[in-house]
């Protein structure tokens, strides 16, 4: 595995330090939870090696509610990232090919390049909605293909695949002998239908989800991996094994006791999310600088700069920075131009987020 480092993680507010980002606009959570605030007795947990498939409760929990699944069916792992770790070391060697959405959250990328194997991108355009296209897909599947991934909602544009083209795309994973890997790590903050749990959909896709985006809870690093296949669900379990055995069981309670309460907390995040989601829209009406494609689900949308290759990019980023306080995620960290850029709008307070546009706006100006 030839591993590099993501320019994401190098350049991400926790590796600068969160006291140095005043109006933080990269993130692509909700804001995070306050321990305190789960109001939650731990003294008396045992800190024992905990179930290697995960806590059998957190598991029932996820399940609950979806058909063609159960606990049996749940891996938990150490957040989404390591979940899209798993499953492509181990679908993917040298010699197999996958299909992969670009851009995309980097890891989905990023590790396939480190396995070496062969990639093509099916690439996602501002100028046709960032809709995924099953045709170019079906144009680029090999012989040797062995997984097709998405994101869905989109990370970093926020778009919302139609449930036939889903299902489309399962099929054409199925008919090829190959997975479809969904991650669905903003599957409940989609502003439209939220749809069943993908894996549950169709036996050839594969779910990555976590606690981090929807209910702030990155810090405990629980996200999990649901496949109906047992055979590669056992393949799943080996890898976790081999690389972490099993979770912390403090996370796995935290994460339990959460999600059993989850409705509670639910209702004021989704509020919250609609209010900046109703800042960025007034923002972007008379913001004549930038265009968007309005975000359908997730917190996190990929406007860009009108004419923005004429704009001094490097100057514009330095200035929002330094002068301004205020940090986005730049197009680079897509692999896209740098007049692209990724806003999150759950993570700031409703203030922080109407100064941080403000700031971008007037940034604008002066480059
Ligand atoms: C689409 C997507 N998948 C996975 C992850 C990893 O999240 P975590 O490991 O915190 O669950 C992220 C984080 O940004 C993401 O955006």
């Amino acid at each position: 595995m030839d591993y590099k480092r993501m320019p994401i993680e190098i350049e991400s507010p926790e590796q600068l330090g969160y006291d140095n980002v005043k109006y933080n606009l990269t993130e692509s959570s909700i804001s995070d939870t306050v321990f305190n605030s789960i109001k939650l007795d731990i003294n008396e947990l045992k800190l024992c090696y905990g179930d290697h498939l995960g806590k059998p409760e957190l598991r029932e929990l996820i399940a609950n509610g979806n058909a063609n699944i159960s606990q049996d069916n749940i891996l938990i792992t150490a957040g989404a990232a390591s979940a899209v770790f798993i499953v492509a070391t181990t679908l993917l060697e040298k010699e197999d090919h996958l299909i992969v959405i670009r851009p995309n959250y980097a890891s989905n990328i990023e590790t396939p390049r480190a396995i070496g194997c062969e990639i093509s991108y099916s690439d996602v355009h501002f100028e046709s909605n960032f809709e995924i296209s099953v045709a170019d897909i079906r144009s680029k599947i090999k012989a040797n293909t062995k997984l097709i991934s998405v994101t869905h909602p989109h990370n970093p544009t926020g778009m919302v695949i139609p449930k036939d083209t889903l299902m489309q795309l399962a099929e054409l994973a199925a008919k090829n002998n190959c997975y479809l890997l969904v991650d669905e790590t903003y599957r409940e903050l989609s502003r439209s239908e939220i749809y069943p749990i993908a894996a549950s959909l169709h036996p050839s896709m594969i779910t990555v989800c976590s606690v981090s985006k929807a209910y702030g809870l990155p810090g405990i690093r629980i996200g999990w991996l649901i496949t109906q296949d047992d055979t590669l669900f056992e393949k799943f379990l080996a890898a976790k094994e081999q690389i972490f055995l099993c979770n912390s069981v403090i996370d796995e309670e935290i994460a339990f006791q959460y999600l059993l309460k989850k409705d509670h907390y639910f209702n004021s995040i989704k509020d919250h999310v609609l209010k900046n989601h109703t800042v960025l829209l007034d923002w972007i009406k008379i913001e004549t600088r930038m265009e968007m494609i309005f975000p359908q689900g997730g917190v996190v949308c990929f406007p860009r700069i009108v004419n923005g290759e004429n704009i001094h990019m490097k100057k514009f980023y330095t200035l929002l920075n330094s002068k301004y306080q205020t940090f986005v995620g730049p197009g680079h960290w897509f692999e896209m131009p740098a007049h692209y850029m990724r806003i999150g709008f759950g993570w700031p307070s409703n203030a922080e987020l109407t100064q941080g546009l403000k700031n971008i706006s007037e940034c604008l100006r002066e480059v």
